[in-house]
């Protein structure tokens, strides 16, 4: 099942495994879960229309690979897979499917060098952040496995003699996921580790931009011992994705359905998960306010700033996106991150050594963070750095940085999702606040303070679901992820990562005499 003229080179080295010059050229040294086809029921299957989809690198166009381009056929018989997996999955004990996580952490830690290198070429980060994000990855999985065995449930005291009541936890059955091209690993891992862990199966669909990662990790699962039919991704283009992702929310095999992405699609997926009542975990957009206070360290302002904005390329949905300095520190904190752009961002395809900001994620990404740019400058911010097109390839941006940016610009009202960091100056708390909470989403925050009171009233009053003082790096596996208002539902990561796979059973014990 290959089309050896979309990749020039193309290296047979199993029905399934190809290595395309692209990747021989970067120091892949195993072949061997570099797959082209989804993985169902333990099997490495073509599409049915034997049709294929390219996947280029952002960092150069050059074209990866190419993968299976599948459609509801089978995405069926991957929910069917699923579904009778789970039938022999959910007895096992909790012992069984810990040991199972582990050694499939253990994979992933192994080949963490080819796993980082292979999701470089997908998604354009840099090297030194893939590294990152699979350690980020693993940790779930890792998470998971201990967490697996402390799933608990209650004894209740009952109004009645004749009674004794016990809630026991059980899993809700097929877990559909549908995750994104920004963490194309860990978003993987966080959703699948907890799934596994409560004794669901999943079907994983994985975008488009970004197949490889997650066909990887399908392969490390198997080796892991992980049975048939536990863990399956489909794999489909853009065009196909609809018909995919509309099945996974509409199959009556189908108990849940988590996604990470858009809050537009989420809200798509939502309406269409509401005619089967199925449980539902949306983790979405967000427009992260980034408030500096007079009382803060200028200095550790300025460090957690370069992190919650230039962490692949300001592509994360907790990317701080709307930086708020007040008055008196506003000059001092311009001028110190002037400087710290300028020294520490790199441009340039992520294999290079000592990049730091790789390319979007395609063209389209890149035209839209162009025009948000462009329209904020024409509603009068001021460009004090940067603010156009990179000319290290068609997808880079400089790294930007806009002053004089109010609440009615665009680089305020949309997340950007690019290396831009519009700053807008404020005289009071309380208007940095109001400022802040103007949104409908409400995903990640962040502030910098020394005050004490004030951080304990700012942390209370601040609308989102997680909030970093004095930190710009919040993600973790043992912390709880996730959103409020149009920001998603449910939280990923920390014991709480496991509720959404789980549902209470009450049990009434009647006749005790
Ligand atoms: C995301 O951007 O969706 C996830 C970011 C993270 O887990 O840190």
């Amino acid at each position: 099942m290959t089309a050896p003229s979309l990749f020039g080179t193309v290296l047979r080295l199993h029905k399934s495994r190809v290595l395309t010059a692209a990747l021989r050229g970067h120091g892949l040294r195993f072949a061997s879960f570099v797959h082209q086809e989804g993985y169902i029921g333990g099997q490495w299957v073509p599409a049915a229309s034997g049709k294929l989809f390219p996947v280029t690198n952002p960092a150069n166009g050059e074209v990866v690979g190419s993968v299976a381009d599948m459609g509801e056929e089978e995405t069926q018989a991957a929910i069917d897979a699923a579904h009778t997996a789970f039938q022999t999955w959910h007895k096992t004990t909790a012992k069984e499917r810990s040991g199972l996580l582990r050694q499939w952490y253990n994979l992933v830690e192994e080949h963490k060098e080819d796993l980082a290198r292979l999701m470089v070429l997908e998604s354009g980060k840099p090297l030194v952040e893939a590294r990152g994000e699979i350690s980020y990855g693993s940790a779930f999985l890792e998470w998971y496995s201990e967490e697996a065995r402390r799933i608990y449930g209650e004894v209740v005291q009952s109004p009645v003699t004749s009674k004794e009541m016990v809630f026991i936890r059980r899993p809700i059955g097929v877990a559909s996921m549908i995750t994104p091209w920004n963490f194309p690993n860990a978003m993987i891992t966080r959703k699948a580790g907890a799934a596994l862990a409560a004794g669901c199966t999943c079907v994983v669909k994985p975008a488009e931009d970004t197949p490889f990662s997650a066909l990887a990790l399908a392969e490390l699962a198997e080796k892991a011992g992980i049975p048939p039919g536990v863990v399956n991704v489909v794999t489909a283009s853009r065009g196909n994705t609809p018909a995919v992702g509309n099945l996974m929310c509409s199959s009556p095999k189908v108990a849940g359905v988590f996604f990470t992405g858009s809050t537009g699609v989420g809200k798509l997926l939502y309406n269409q998960c509401a005619q089967g009542v199925k449980r539902i975990g949306l983790e979405l957009g967000g427009n992260a306010p980034f408030i500096v206070f007079n009382s803060a360290s200028v200095k550790d302002a300025v460090a957690g700033l370069m992190v919650a904005k230039f962490r692949n390329a300001g592509q994360t949905c907790i990317s701080a996106n709307r930086v708020l300095v007040q008055e008196g520190v506003h000059d001092q904190f311009l001028a110190a991150l002037k400087e710290a752009v300028e020294q520490q961002t790199v441009v340039g395809d992520g294999m290079k050594d000592g990049v730091t900001v790789g390319p979007l994620i395609n063209a389209a990404q890149l035209k839209r963070v162009e025009k948000i740019v462009q329209e904020t400058v024409a509603c009068g911010a001021q460009v004090v750095m940067g603010g156009s097109v990179h000319s290290a390839g068609e997808c880079f941006f400089q790294p930007t940085i806009l002053t004089g940016v109010t609440e009615d610009m665009r680089a305020f009202k949309e997340e950007i999702f690019g290396p831009v960091i519009p700053i807008k100056k404020f005289e009071t708390e309380e208007e940095a606040l109001k400022t802040a909470n103007a949104t409908q989403h409400g995903l990640a925050s962040y502030f910098y303070s020394q005050d004490v009171s004030q951080v304990w009233r700012v942390a209370r009053s601040l609308e989102a679901g997680m909030t970093g003082i004095n930190e710009g790096l919040i993600s973790a596996a043992e912390v709880a992820f996730g959103g409020i208002k149009e920001s998603g539902i449910g939280r990923e990561g920390s014991k709480h990562g496991i509720d959404d796979y789980t549902y209470i059973k009450y049990l009434c014990f009647g006749g005790i005499n």
